[in-house]
């Protein structure tokens, strides 16, 4: 036992999470997409996971609109509350990594120092960035939601890409150029990752 403050103590599990990959029959790790609003991170983490689970991993998809409306309800859009959204998925994630569990986490995450901090949660390997490259002159031009619309008339400030920074991956694992690539090509190279890696 760790002794924490507070008098909280970590207590170890008696299942390992080496066992729980065992009996799964694969590894657990987390997929972080990351990318522009629009890019296509949702649409791609679950196109995967639909492979995924279809092959019987156990996998799951964590997604931005859904939970900012559940675990994150209540934080908005500026530099600090994206961090604390960043820093909140980013321990939930690693339990599931520690359930045996593939996870699938679709959020801008804009600030490479938020995402590398994820990264130094779980064990090497165990993290895998996967950019969704795509221009802003594409992702604009599909707007799905209408919000850059909206970002361009000032009606949501602080928008991504248009009022509020997005910092490239510069060490991403896999890189998907979502305005050429299918949807289906992109999830074979990112299921190719997983096999070469050994995840799968
Ligand atoms: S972040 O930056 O990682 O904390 O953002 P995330 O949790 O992924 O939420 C992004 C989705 O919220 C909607 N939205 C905004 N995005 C960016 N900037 C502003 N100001 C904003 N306001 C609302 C938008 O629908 C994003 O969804 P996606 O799926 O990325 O298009």
């Amino acid at each position: 036992e760790i002794a924490l403050t507070n008098n909280i103590v970590w207590h170890e599990t008696t299942i390992k999470k080496e066992e729980r990959q065992e009996r799964n029959g694969h590894k657990s790790a987390i997929l972080w997409f990351t990318g522009l609003s629009g890019a296509g991170k949702s649409t791609l983490a679950n196109a995967l996971e639909q492979q995924l689970f279809q092959q019987g991993k156990t996998s799951y998809v964590l997604d931005g609109d859904n939970v900012r409306h559940g675990l994150n309800k209540g934080l908005g859009f500026s530099d600090e509350d994206r961090k604390e959204n960043i820093r909140r998925i980013g321990e939930v994630a690693k339990l599931f990594v520690d359930a045996g569990t593939i996870v699938c986490t679709a959020f801008i995450s804009p600030f490479k120092e938020d995402r590398n901090r994820v990264r130094e949660l779980v064990e090497e390997g165990e993290f895998i960035e996967v950019y969704v490259r795509c221009s802003l002159e594409a992702c604009e031009q599909r707007d799905p939601k209408g919000l850059y619309k909206k970002a361009r008339s000032g009606e949501i400030p602080e928008f991504t890409g248009i009022s509020s920074p997005y910092e490239e991956p510069n060490a991403a694992e896999i890189i998907v150029d979502s305005d050429k690539q299918t949807v289906e090509e992109s999830v074979q190279a990112i299921l190719d990752y997983l096999k070469d890696n050994n995840i799968i």
